[in-house]
């Protein structure tokens, strides 16, 4: 089973567009859990420009599914998830004033720093999972951080799908493989939509979760966020 975990960034920047409560974060996570997500993935910011802090707090009381709490690990970030305790940490190396994150980790450069902060998360008891790219030497290194799964940034997937679907998967098949060798669990995110989501299932049928955003948010402006939900859990049976 591939797990859905909606990322509900969008909804807090909706929010925060007018200042008040409208859309409330709190309530679409519980009303995605209730038309079926698996799973609930934040992205906070130091700038807190879309998910605040004190949400991820309140988030923690409600999700009755996973929660997944992704980030660059500066010091107040390891704070919130280490008191928060999700039940896994995806680790994203974006610098803060980036508009979304936009590569993996070098997981050859990185690998000591990451290496001590998911020996941090693992002590408290939270999975962690690493965004990387699908050039094998990051995930070969990855292995050696301690990580129990890495999220293939997919973005380069979705970019040619369109164009070239068996061009766009092959390098993420190959990744897939690699780390399913090396005993890593796989998640994968970012630009994944209606169209290209089934694809990437049916080549990588040990897929162990999707984290989308963007596009599903974006979707159910005309399908609805029951309907939009129901039609990704079609796409990952
Ligand atoms: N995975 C990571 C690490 C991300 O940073 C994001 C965007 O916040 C996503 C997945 C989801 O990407 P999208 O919004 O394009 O579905």
């Amino acid at each position: 089973m591939t797990r859905l975990s909606v990322n509900i960034n969008k909804i807090a920047t909706l929010r925060n567009a007018r200042g008040g409560n409208i859309p409330d974060v709190i309530k679409v996570a519980i009303d995605c859990e209730r038309f079926g997500a698996q799973g609930i993935t934040v992205h906070p910011r130091p700038d807190e420009r879309h998910i605040r802090y004190s949400d991820v707090t309140e988030l923690k009381k409600v999700v009755s599914t996973e929660f997944n709490i992704e980030g660059y690990p500066s010091e107040k970030f390891m704070k919130l998830v280490l008191s928060v305790k999700p039940h896994q940490v995806t680790l994203v190396p974006d610098p803060p004033d980036a508009l979304t994150s936009n590569a993996g980790w070098n997981t050859k450069k990185n690998k000591s720093f990451l290496y001590e902060i998911i020996t941090e998360l693992k002590n408290s008891g939270i999975r962690a999972s690493i965004f990387v790219d699908t050039v094998t030497e990051n995930i070969e290194n990855a292995v050696d951080t301690g990580t129990d799964r890495i999220e293939l940034y997919t973005e380069p997937y979705a970019s040619i799908y369109s164009t070239d679907k068996k061009a766009a998967i092959a390098p993420f098949i190959k990744a897939a493989k690699i780390a399913q060798k090396s005993g890593l669990g796989i998640n994968a995110g970012h630009d994944l939509n209606l169209q290209n989501l089934k694809y990437l299932k049916v080549n990588i049928p040990w897929l162990m979760e999707v984290s989308i955003g963007h596009a599903l948010i974006s979707e159910a402006l005309y399908y609805g966020l029951e309907n939009t939900i129901q039609m990704y859990l079609r796409q990952l049976k």
